[in-house]
């Protein structure tokens, strides 16, 4: 058997086809764009390649997008003043402020700070909440785009074990919740579980998302599962990684996601989704 690829790169175009569309016909509606500020504080590099791709795919569908660049010493003070500047800019409708931040910055602090009906990331405790009691304003894009990405080749949820490896605010907490939503059965790993493989064997759905090259081999997964990769990881000789080892899980899944071209373009496309909601909620 040899795993079905899930193709992120051909979703993730649908998808914002369907936002380009819906972005035209806000343009005519209220005679301004839907628009995206992304705030990035510093030089992280691959953090630049991820906010100059989130712009270039608003762009791409006809909505407006700023890249703020601010340099790595701006204070928490400064960073606060220019979210509040944001929150009250009636043409913006979406505001991201790419993490990591850093160490200076109190990132808690900087993202309550967004208006929770610009926050198309889903980090504001509000939004969190909201996901958390089963009625989300925005969905968290990452975790979103997994969600889709099940979806679009029919993998049975409900009554699924989901094992998702990884605990974080932005992709395993929320991943969870919306596979409970989903009636899954879930199951979070963190980098204390006792005997990883033990429970990722056990998974129909896992998830992989701790930033660990290749952590998830072949020896780890159940015959037949769906294996999504969350993970990008630059190795040393420059190439991309993700979390599982591809070619030797492969063989093994049911179905699997590339590293490139897999969860990454949902990423962007769920944030063009999140933006254009946000719009369209501020019009009526
Ligand atoms: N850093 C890594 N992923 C994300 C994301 O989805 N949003 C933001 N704001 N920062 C990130």
């Amino acid at each position: 058997m040899t795993a079905q690829l899930i193709d992120g790169l051909a979703l993730a175009q649908q998808t914002r086809a369907q936002v380009a569309q819906r972005a035209a016909a806000f343009e005519q509606k209220s005679g301004r764009k839907a628009g995206l500020t992304v705030v990035l504080v510093g030089e992280n590099p691959a953090s630049q390649v991820y906010v100059r791709n989130k712009v270039k795919a608003c762009e791409a569908a006809g909505m407006k997008s700023e890249l703020i660049m601010l340099p790595a010493d701006t204070s928490q003070a400064a960073l606060l003043t220019k979210i509040d500047q944001l929150n009250a800019d009636t043409s913006v409708d979406g505001i991201l402020v790419q993490l990591p931040l850093p160490s200076q910055i109190d990132s808690h602090r900087v993202i309550e700070a967004i208006a929770a009906d610009k926050d198309v990331d889903g980090f504001h405790v509000a939004n969190a909440g909201a996901l958390m009691t089963g009625a989300p304003q925005f969905t968290p894009c990452t975790p979103y785009g997994v969600m889709k990405m099940l979806e679009s080749i029919g993998t049975p949820i409900r009554g699924a074990h989901a094992v998702i490896v990884g605990a974080s605010n932005i992709v395993g907490k929320p991943m969870a919740m919306l596979l409970l939503a989903a009636g899954a059965t879930v199951t979070i790993c963190n980098s204390k579980t006792r005997d990883l493989p033990a429970m990722t064997r056990q998974a129909d759905i896992l998830v992989a998302a701790v930033g660990r090259p290749k952590l998830i081999d072949a020896s780890m997964v159940k015959p037949g599962a769906v294996v999504i990769d969350v993970g990008i990881n630059r190795l040393d000789d420059g190439k991309l990684a993700g979390d599982v080892d591809f070619e030797s899980v492969k063989p093994v899944a049911g179905a699997i996601t590339p590293v490139p071209g897999g969860v990454g373009p949902m990423t962007i496309a769920m944030l063009l989704v999140n933006t254009m909601e946000s719009a369209e909620r501020r019009l009526v």
